[in-house]
């Protein structure tokens, strides 16, 4: 049946049969012609400042599964395909095959639970990449094995998806313990588990360590879900989750060529107050310097997410071997390793990082088919 399209002083109803209604405001509509559009890159050409605020359709009627619109002045018609406007009904946002619900986990996923994808399938096959990047998003981590055992192997991996994140680590770097350091990742030291780059005005989306070597003794990696975390302090002592998704604190990396800062909450809310992100790296907060009357309720809030992320229910342990990549969000999942002897043998984790946008986007187009 055709809808049944009702004018307004301000726009369109529309009411389908299945029970769904569109507003459409007529400056909306005007806005949206999508003759309005280039027809080559789809980018807006029309210029909104041509028409007034307060335009108004002189006739509006369905026909042929289209709605038709003529507009004051010449010849000025729209024609919308009727699915086309019902799915971009304002009020609502556009469907997107990259949206997944995080599935917040806990030490009980085990290493065994963390989505595991062969590097020579993943290669083979659009679909089963998609399936991969959709579960690496849903979980924030995932396991890449049988990886060549060539330094481009883990990074062809990233390229695939999309830009890499380039650094002032480089746009890839190596994770090896080196002489004069200029960050303790490059040590042989334990690391705690952290999010990288917080000091960055955007600290990078995911994170890729394909796994070289692995034969000292010692260099175990931990990750624990951040979210999951921070969903159960807000729920544990709501004050310490307000302190820390409100409290913006500095963050600061520098060494002889870079002096790079910013500020930011450790916990980030999205639009709906879910946890987007958590931003957690203790060796590069810098000297805090928030109110003084602030100060002792920000330490004990601090320190109770930080003792959360200490406890043994969130983290998970495994040792990476040669030919594996771990691939995880770095703005939700915190990762750490333990210490190693480099005497023992060698480690070498070649990393790069792909920002959120760069994933979703690949997302999108192989879900296009
Ligand atoms: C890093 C890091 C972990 C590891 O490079 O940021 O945390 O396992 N490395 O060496
Ligand atoms: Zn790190």
């Amino acid at each position: 049946m055709t809808p049944q399209l009702e004018t307004g002083a301000a726009g369109l109803t529309i009411r389908w049969d299945d029970g769904t209604v569109g507003q459409f405001p007529f400056i909306w509509l005007r806005d949206t012609d999508p003759s309005g559009f280039h027809p080559d890159t789809g980018e807006r050409a029309f210029d909104l400042t041509t028409i007034p605020l307060d335009i108004r359709a002189e006739d509006a009627a369905i026909e042929g599964g289209a709605l038709r619109l003529r507009w004051p002045g010449a010849d000025v018609e729209s024609r919308f395909d009727l699915n086309w406007i019902k799915a971009h009904r304002p009020g609502q946002r556009r469907s997107d095959p990259a949206a997944v619900t995080p599935v917040r986990w806990r030490n009980s996923l085990g290493a065994e639970g963390i989505p595991r994808a062969d590097a020579a399938t993943l290669a083979a096959s659009d679909d089963a990449f998609c399936e991969w990047l959709l579960d690496t998003k849903r979980y924030g981590v995932s396991i890449v094995t049988g990886l060549a055992d060539e330094l481009e192997a883990g990074l062809d991996v990233a390229r695939r998806i999309g830009h890499l994140r380039e650094t002032n680590f480089g746009l890839t770097f190596d994770v090896e313990s080196k002489p004069d350091p200029n960050n303790l990742a490059y040590t042989a030291d334990a690391l705690p588990l952290h999010t990288d780059l917080t000091n960055q005005e955007m600290p990078p989306g995911y994170q890729f360590l394909h796994c070289l070597a692995n034969e000292a003794v010692g260099g175990g990696s931990t990750f624990c879900d951040g979210a999951a975390v921070a969903e159960d302090l807000r729920a544990q002592n709501p004050e310490a989750f307000e302190v820390l998704s409100t409290v913006e604190v500095p963050f600061r990396f520098y060494d002889s060529v870079t002096d790079i800062r910013s500020r930011k909450t450790m916990i980030v809310l999205d639009d709906d107050g879910a946890v987007s992100e958590v931003c957690f790296n203790a060796h590069i907060a810098d000297v805090l310097d928030i109110d003084p009357e602030a100060m002792v309720a920000f330490y004990r809030a601090y320190r109770e997410l930080m003792a959360l992320t200490r406890g043994p229910q969130y983290t998970i342990a495994l040792k990476l071997c040669g030919g594996e990549m771990v691939v995880f969000d770095n703005r939700r999942v915190l990762h750490g390793r333990e210490a190693f002897d480099p005497s023992t043998g060698r480690r070498r984790l070649r990393g790069a990082y792909v920002d959120r946008g760069e994933w979703d986007s690949r997302i999108r187009v192989i879900s296009r088919g």
